[in-house]
């Protein structure tokens, strides 16, 4: 058994790895901030993502400090880049010490410094835990339930989330339904959003194009695009629907990669394409609170959407975010071109789904982490370890 290294004076190692990261933790380091007396934290970069437009831009948007730490460790197989950031991130805490380890959604960063803490005999909070997808082909999936299994504080953001944890053994009192924290950077970005033309012109692209109206496209998920079959039927529907309403494709490095690779580049010069390069927080937030509607098989984009009151049609055949189904704007389409195309077309023509914004997607998420995690930290201090 190795030394245990939780120091109740050490600060909270709060983690990101990849891009939907940021906009959870920004919101979590400005509440320990604001606590009298603040909690100290160190924020701690794992390099999974590493492009400028990936990364540096988005920490300017959401005003998160630079990273205390960077791993860099950069993309590779899952098993290696897992591996990676478990060897680079252990001497970050032999060196500083923590009274807990915080990681946020399902990327591979998540579980992989939540293993380190746990081993190492430090508290692992867990934000966003107990979300389901239900599908163990989505690496995803995976992160999310070892994480939950490793965390000793699990901060859900819907109430179906607590059911889930609760049928895997976890207990009770390790539970908190705090609300959604990427809402609080949400409705903290608002009023500073890019709007739409700007985005397009800073491409190179007329604004002129969307004048009448136009919807949004991100893709990544390995399943949508890693196969040829799979992204050609994608692009050949998205190219159906750009023929009623133009559609601003916000390309993952990912897909571009897949396009190369498969020798589809042509299939994106399809009319009613707009091609972007991966857009900053801002720049997606003016698209997305403008568009008529959202297509995407991204996660947050399906909560984003909801808190935005923006239709949005989900690319995959499950969602670990039943909520924005059952309460917001969402709806799950698949993958099938037929079934997307029509889809599409129904929501243009009959305005598409009205949701509501769920409970405790407020904005205030992040200060209901801080005061609860302070009041455990407070109370483990006394009797570590139960
Ligand atoms: C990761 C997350 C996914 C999240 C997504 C958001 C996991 C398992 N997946 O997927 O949940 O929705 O981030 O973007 O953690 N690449 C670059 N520059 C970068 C980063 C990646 O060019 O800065 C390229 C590399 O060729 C890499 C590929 O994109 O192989 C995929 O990146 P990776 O971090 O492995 O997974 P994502 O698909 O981005």
């Amino acid at each position: 058994m190795s030394e245990t290294l939780y120091h109740p004076g050490a600060p909270v190692i709060c983690v990101v790895g990849a891009r939907p990261n940021y906009m959870k933790v920004a919101p979590i380091i400005r509440a320990f901030a604001a606590l009298r007396p603040a909690m100290p934290t160190l924020l701690v970069h794992t390099g999974q993502h590493y492009d400028p437009l990936m990364k540096d831009r988005l920490f300017v948007d959401l005003e998160l400090p630079d990273p205390d730490v960077n791993l860099a460790v950069g993309s590779a197989s899952h098993a290696v880049q897992t591996a990676e950031v478990m060897r680079c991130f252990e001497p970050v805490i032999d060196q500083h010490g923590a009274c807990a380890v915080l990681v946020v959604g399902d990327v591979n960063s998540t579980l992989a410094c939540a293993l380190v803490a746990a081993k190492r005999g430090i508290p692992v909070v867990h934000v966003e835990a107990g979300l389901r997808s239900f599908d163990r082909r989505m690496p995803e999936e995976i992160n999310r339930v070892l994480t939950d299994q490793l965390a000793d504080v699990l901060y859900t953001s819907e109430r179906a989330a607590a059911a889930n944890l609760l049928r895997e053994g976890i207990a009770a009192e390790r539970i908190e339904f705090v609300g959604n924290v990427m809402i609080d950077s949400l409705r903290a970005g608002l009023g500073k959003a890019v709007p739409p033309a700007a985005s397009l012109a800073a491409a190179g692209l007329e604004a002129g194009a969307i004048a009448d109206g136009y919807g949004v496209v991100t893709l990544h998920r390995p399943s949508n695009v890693d196969q040829p079959e799979t992204l050609g039927a994608l692009l050949d529907a998205l190219r159906r629907i750009a023929a009623r309403l133009p559609l601003v494709i916000a390309l993952h490095p990912r897909t571009r990669a897949s396009v190369e690779r498969f020798g589809m580049a042509r299939a994106l010069d399809a009319p009613g394409f707009l091609i972007l390069p991966p857009q900053g927080y801002l720049e997606m937030l003016g698209l997305m609170a403008n568009a008529r509607m959202v297509l995407t098989d991204s996660g947050g984009m399906q909560e984003e959407t909801t808190a935005l009151g923006v239709p949005c049609l989900t690319l995959r055949e499950n969602t670990e975010r039943p909520i924005t189904i059952e309460q917001g704007t969402n709806t799950l389409v698949g993958i099938d071109a037929e079934a997307v195309v029509k889809t599409a077309i129904t929501t243009l023509d009959g305005g598409g789904k009205a949701g509501r914004i769920p409970e405790y997607w407020d904005g205030r998420a992040a200060e209901r982490i801080a005061t609860h995690l302070m009041a455990w930290l407070n109370k483990y201090k006394e009797s570590p370890l139960t």
